[in-house]
């Protein structure tokens, strides 16, 4: 595990944007694996400031996301579709039928699960799968106990997820209590994987998935079996690592600026 602290949260965002941008220059191919959430706005930010200086194309590359609610069609404005339409997909220039996320309104989302694990598979596993922290230690939506060999299913969201996403919607009532995430197996399988957590409110989580056992109790702590994982946070979010010395004196400041 390579862990990069920087300085702050502008800081961190840049460092993954980077990683991606860096990863599309030398392979433009790339299937990249995406994240919703509060944290990623930043970074999505950067990437289409990117495209828009010319520095990165998502022409070539295809994406699929970790995870969608369960019950909530694609152009509902809480899915997570929609999300990804507003803050990069209508913003760069993937192709249309290049960008996949499970599809939250299918009749069967059991099946649904499985059609894209296979679609997953058909397209050559993830190369570069982006991720957030659960303040809880979740990847995805795999929520404490999850198997650490699992594949793409529907889970049930702890009651500490569904009050952390309560903020995205006008009423804390309306947060779906399922959702179809790939499995911590499926993100295992990516060629690389890149972290990001920012905040106090992530750092017990972040020391647990670097430091703690390996155990479904932190589903994030399987990333500790992957061979080329990054993590990279922010002060705040490092603030409870106890061999955060050691990591700053391999990095200095997170390594040098990307972007
Ligand atoms: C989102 C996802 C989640 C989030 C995590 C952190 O697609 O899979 O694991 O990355 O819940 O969310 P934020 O960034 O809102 O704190």
């Amino acid at each position: 595990m390579k862990v990069l602290i920087c300085p702050d949260a502008a800081r961190a965002s840049d460092r993954v944007a980077g990683m991606i941008v860096e990863r599309l220059a030398r392979a433009p191919r790339t299937v990249l694996g995406l994240a919703t959430g509060g944290t990623m706005e930043a970074v999505y930010e950067r990437l289409i400031a990117a495209h828009r200086a010319g520095r990165v194309s998502f022409a070539g590359a295809q994406s699929f996301n970790l995870d969608e609610y369960v019950g909530l069609p694609p152009d509902h404005p809480l899915s997570y579709r929609h999300y990804m339409q507003a803050h990069l997909f209508d913003r760069v220039d993937f192709a249309a039928s290049a960008t996949h996320l499970p599809l939250g309104d299918a009749g069967d989302p059991g099946a649904e699960a499985a059609r894209y694990e296979a679609a997953i598979v058909a397209a050559g596993d993830i190369g570069l799968q982006l991720l957030g922290l659960g303040a809880n230690g979740h990847i995805g939506f795999n929520e404490p106990t999850s198997s650490l060999s699992s594949l793409t299913r529907v889970k049930t969201l702890t009651r500490q997820t569904r009050e952390a996403n309560a903020r995205f919607f006008p009423d804390p009532a309306q947060v779906p209590r399922f959702a179809i995430t790939m499995g911590i197996g499926t993100i295992l399988r990516a060629d690389e994987v890149v972290l990001l957590a920012m905040g106090a409110g992530k750092a017990e989580a972040a020391a647990r998935m670097i430091e703690g056992p390996l155990s479904a109790a932190c589903p994030a702590s399987a990333l500790q079996f992957h061979r080329q994982a990054t993590i990279v946070l922010d002060e705040a979010a490092a603030a409870r690592l106890s061999l955060r010395d050691y990591y700053e004196d391999v990095h200095p400041e997170g390594g040098p600026a990307p972007m």
